[in-house]
């Protein structure tokens, strides 16, 4: 059989988060699918990459005080590590940030254009006047219009679970800034996604083993009709430029599937690969080549629809294969940090779990449909426990220890009882083709009981035989090599196909066998030679103890952050727990936070208040017209040591009429258990009016 050539993606994480559990699903199943073609001596190109651009990531670094590029740049390290943790790995993995990527983006946006494909047009937005910013529907919050709950998204309610538009909310408000945002128009650039409608109809029938709920999906899709795709944002806006239209950018979901091509030609430039082979409408034909793209269900309408219906005009090859799957729920539950299961890659690894583990469950779990799977901690304990360290290494730990201590570490003959045989029937003919196929289908679940089933008979071969009575009688020494023989072997064939699940662990049997890289590919069906030596066992894996597991949930309810500035492509919403808790912390969310209105201000006047023994009036310059605040700082300061300083102010304090007058603000002043009140002044350079944040 020719061997297959594939360039293979899995979709890319958003710059502004941690790698959780969640996301996880996807790489690993992704991962045991390219490391299972590879056993087979498949060509397979894995590529991967942050995904860089968008205001929530912007937002995210003006809120941490550092540029989007410092940021990205260490998110990328953090998401590099969490994947090598899980052993995801990847030929590559690169950034949307990237040249590539920007000349690539310009490169699709010609194309379009040139072949009629992109429209301009006005529409109107929400638009954020203080922050002077067009705000995304995950920006914009207020009262829902079906059930009247407060504090909603623009785009569904998260408590009656309605859908509709931002303009639909009552009392809509910035989650940015507060303010009540306003309508404003501005020219947006379309791809005329209506137009491709034929093309699309065509190309979904042509993939053969498109899942059916999907292509349910795309029906549903087709008989509402395709309407045309924003693809630009305006300024401010972190991503890239359109070309020859300043303060137009494309919206991040244009270029970020173009960063699985700029993350495939930066690995092609360094292994000298030929990129237009695999991303070339005729080439790639020429040449046999597969483009395969692993994703979450939330996304596929952007990978079946728009990122072809953008190849295919824009000259390129289309997706072979878009292979979608679930949600991950935690003990039945939408992961929450309340509860504690909103875990991230760094926390699980940090309490010290074993990565393997959580693979060999998700393999367990997964199948090649697009439902969503459970992570019960109890199932996880149980099964960690009994497959994996009671059936699959306690064969090795059973065996080994007489061929080391009676037989100097050498392997004999295999047994010849009937058992042997029928044992190695089922490794030839059941288990490398039958188990094969369930990979390549990425029927794991199935491949991963078919396996157990095979660690059964393993085992039970053993108890028949039971070695340690054996071991007993020095007549039957001959049977004892013999039978841990055979038992050790026969684990060398479950390691082999465990081994897209468990690379790392696969990797410590190879070396306790002695065994080469050629002994680890896919259908052994040889003997090792009598006389092979072995090397000493030592533990492959350890049981899960349950209180790792509380311990876990402990601390992913420890490191409880602020909830993370929504982003406003974020499609993985059954990831990320989009509430903003606060109550079970008492901490407010950055956009309670963003609602006070914090300033420069100028003290311009001060003066004593008559009859007040507290208070003095002052007046303040706030950049653009004067407040009258009366402020309780009597006690420290006399007015004329005020007045030409500069303090920090509430600007948006609701006016308070007092005694002495109406207050339109408060200054803010330090104090403590000892005596003394002390004014805030802001560095020298910050002038009145600017915002404090
Ligand atoms: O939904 C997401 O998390 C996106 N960042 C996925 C992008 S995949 C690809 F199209 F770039
Ligand atoms: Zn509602």
């Amino acid at each position: 059989m020719n061997k297959r050539r594939i360039f293979l993606t899995s979709a890319l994480p958003y710059a502004n988060g941690a790698i959780h559990l969640g996301h996880l699903v996807e790489y690993i199943q992704t991962d045991i699918w390219v490391r299972f073609q590879r056993m087979q001596g498949n060509e397979v190109h894995y590529c991967c990459a942050d995904d860089t651009h968008g205001t929530a990531i912007m937002l995210r670094a003006e809120q941490e005080g550092i540029t989007p590029e410092r940021l990205i740049a260490r998110v990328l390290e953090e998401h590099q590590r969490d994947f090598a943790g899980f052993h995801v790995e990847f030929d590559n993995y690169y950034s949307t940030h990237s040249p590539e990527n920007r000349e690539l983006s310009h490169e699709f946006y010609r194309r379009l254009d040139a072949a009629g494909m992109i429209e301009r047009r006005s529409i109107e937005q929400y638009y954020d006047p203080v922050r002077d910013l067009f705000l995304p529907d995950r920006f914009i919050k207020g009262e829902c219009p079906k059930c009247g709950a407060r504090d909603q998204y623009g785009d569904a309610c998260e408590v009656c679970g309605a859908t509709y538009s931002p303009t639909d909310l009552k009392n809509p408000y910035s989650a940015v800034s507060g303010a009540k945002p306003v309508r404003k128009e501005s020219e947006h650039f379309f791809f005329k996604l209506g137009k491709c409608t034929d093309f699309l109809k065509r190309w979904t029938r042509s993939l053969d083993t498109l899942q059916p709920e999907a292509a349910n999906k795309l029906d549903e899709w087709f008989k509402a009709g395709l309407a045309d795709w924003d693809i630009s944002r305006d300024a401010p806006y972190f991503g890239f430029e359109i070309p020859g239209a300043p303060g137009k950018y494309f919206y991040v979901w244009l270029d970020a599937p173009i960063g699985y091509f700029a993350s495939f030609k930066n690995l092609c430039a360094r292994e000298k690969l030929d990129f237009a082979e695999f991303t070339d409408a005729v080439k790639s034909k020429d040449a046999g080549t597969e483009m395969i793209h692993f994703i979450g269900k939330d996304i596929l309408y952007f990978h079946t629809l728009f990122w072809p219906a953008m190849l295919e005009k824009a000259g390129f090859r289309t997706p072979t294969y878009v292979y979608a799957h679930g949600f991950l729920t935690v003990n039945g539950e939408k992961m929450s940090k309340s509860r504690g299961t909103f875990i991230t890659a760094e926390s699980y690894l940090k309490q010290g779990l074993n990565p393997e583990w959580l693979r060999y469950y998700y393999a367990a779990k997964l199948g090649p449909t697009m439902g969503d799977i459970d992570l019960s901690f109890e199932d996880f304990v149980a099964r960690v426990n009994s497959d994996l360290v009671g059936k699959y290494a306690n064969i090795a730990s059973r065996c080994a220890g007489f061929i080391q201590n009676r037989f100097e570490g050498k392997l004999s003959e295999l047994h010849m009882g009937a058992e042997r045989l029928r044992l190695k029937m089922q490794s030839n003919d059941h288990c490398w083709s039958l188990i094969g196929r369930l990979y390549a289908d990425r029927e794991y679940g199935k491949a991963v009981r078919e396996i157990g089933r095979f660690l059964d008979e393993i085992n039970q071969y053993i108890d028949e035989h039971k070695p340690w009575e054996l071991a007993k009688v020095e007549v039957d020494s001959g049977k004892l090599h013999q039978v841990c023989t055979t038992a050790l072997t026969l684990f060398w064939y479950t390691t082999v196909l465990l081994r897209p699940i468990l690379p790392d662990t696969a990797e410590k049997a190879r070396r306790f066998l002695n065994l080469t890289g050629d002994h680890m590919k896919w259908g052994q069906y040889n003997a090792l030679p009598p006389g092979h030596v072995i090397n000493r066992y030592e533990h492959l894996m350890t049981r899960v103890d349950p209180k790792q597991i509380t311990t876990l949930i402990e601390a992913s309810k420890e490191s409880l952050q602020p909830a993370p500035i929504p982003h406003s492509q974020q499609r993985h919403a059954q990831h990320q727990e989009q509430t903003v808790e606060t109550a079970a912390s008492g901490a407010i969310s950055i956009a309670d936070f963003n609602k006070v209105d914090l300033r420069i201000a100028r003290i311009v006047g001060a003066e004593h208040v008559e009859g007040a023994d507290k208070l003095l009036k002052l007046t303040l310059d706030l950049g653009g017209g004067a407040k009258t605040v009366f402020a309780g700082i009597k006690s420290a300061y006399q007015p004329e040591q005020l007045v030409g300083r500069l303090t920090v102010v509430v600007a948006n304090l609701a006016p308070r009429k007092m005694k002495f007058g109406v207050s339109e603000g408060m200054v803010l002043a330090a104090s403590g258990d000892s005596p003394g009140l002390f004014l805030l002044s802001p560095d020298s350079g910050a002038q009145p009016g600017m915002k404090v944040k």
